[in-house]
């Protein structure tokens, strides 16, 4: 057995241990409403599984801000930024980080901030070294990015009051804060934005076996019974990403329970994840649905996304955000200039040959 194998049966034997001793789980109760809403959110680096890399140099970046702050009593963490597919943890790593520094996370998302004024109202009404979190910051309006700027780099905010030659401009200073930006979409974050950020980051998928311990741990909160390679079956079916995992465990609870189990078996593994249309690679019925109107409607591309976003009746940014990059990584889909083409894999996956194969 592998070195990663054996780690994932101690994990699993762990859990078993604290249920025999019909421990109470460590991991729920807390007053933030972001974990509050879901009890599996990883609360501290310990519980956070993957992501070893990134994991590893925000602590060095978090340990070394404390050593300093208690040196010179002033925060001093650097402005992150987070990017990558949705589910993956972007979210949580803010509120483990605002754990680790032990000060406050403020949260909102791109698309909630309408005005210069709601980004002034944020920013003025955080603590020095508070966190404040933006979701979807590619989706923030020009003048808000805009106010952003002298706001990380000074901790200051320029306000323009009234009009034309009679307009004053006044300065607030601001507390230290640190923004944690998260994006799906690094490329639309506008650069002078993403410049005034210390560190940017990729958050990766994750590999089976780190999914299988981020199912058993979650069974092990929610209180569910699962045998070993039911974890591996959801892990393997999940596109590389914890919130399906998650999701899919959930459903598989509701499975369980109308066959008559008391645990998640691989049997029940099996047969609700085929009953939730999620097939060998993971692929749900609107990663299907893509693939296949590509190649039934479009000869297999190329073909541009706004064409096959029609076609599906769906939406294009769903397409680019959530669909897109878990096929380009299984090698089922190519982007290219003239668009997207399915590849020679993806007619395979699904029994088919191409007339006039390009690959
Ligand atoms: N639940 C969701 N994501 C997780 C992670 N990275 N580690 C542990 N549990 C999780």
């Amino acid at each position: 057995m592998s070195e990663k194998g054996r780690d994932v049966n101690r994990q699993n034997d762990r859990y078993k241990e604290k249920e025999e001793k019909k421990e109470e789980p460590e991991l729920t109760g807390n007053d933030n409403p972001i974990d509050n809403d879901n009890p599996v959110r990883p609360l501290s680096f310990d519980e956070y599984i993957g992501q070893t890399k990134l994991k590893e140099n925000l602590l060095i970046f978090i340990n070394s801000s404390k050593k300093r702050k208690s040196l010179s009593g002033r925060y001093d963490m650097d402005h992150l930024l987070f990017f990558g597919p949705p589910g993956l943890g972007k979210t949580t790593l803010a509120t483990i980080i605002a754990k680790e520094l032990g000060v406050n996370i403020k949260t909102a998302s791109g698309p909630s901030i309408e005005k210069s004024g709601d980004i002034a109202a944020l920013l003025s009404s955080a603590n020095d070294g508070d966190i404040i979190f933006i979701d979807e910051i590619h989706r923030l309006p020009k003048p808000a990015a805009e106010m952003l700027y002298p706001a990380m780099e000074d901790f200051r905010l320029d306000i323009i009051i009234g009009e034309g030659p009679g307009a004053k401009s006044i300065r607030i200073s601001l507390p230290h804060f640190t923004l944690v930006g998260a994006t799906t979409r690094a490329g639309l974050v506008p650069s002078p934005l993403r410049d005034r950020f210390g560190y940017s980051a990729r958050l990766a998928y994750y590999n089976p076996e780190e999914l299988c311990q981020i199912v058993i741990r979650s069974s092990f909160i929610y209180g569910y019974k699962i045998e070993q390679l039911a974890a591996m079956e959801i892990a393997r079916r999940s596109r590389g990403t914890p919130r399906i995992a998650n999701r899919i465990l959930r459903r598989l609870r509701d499975y369980a329970a109308h066959l008559g189990q008391n645990a998640i078996t691989l049997e029940v593994a099996r047969y609700g994840i085929n009953g939730l249309g999620i097939d060998e690679l993971g692929l749900d019925e609107n990663d299907k649905l893509f693939l296949l109107t590509i190649i039934n409607k479009f000869a297999g591309g190329p073909v541009g996304v706004d064409t096959v976003a029609q076609a599906m009746n769906e939406e294009k940014g769903t397409i680019e955000e959530v669909l897109e990059p878990y096929l380009v990584t299984c090698g089922l889909i190519s982007r290219t200039k003239k668009g997207r083409i399915a590849t020679d894999l993806a007619y395979k996956h699904f029994g088919l040959i191409r007339e006039n194969s390009l690959f």
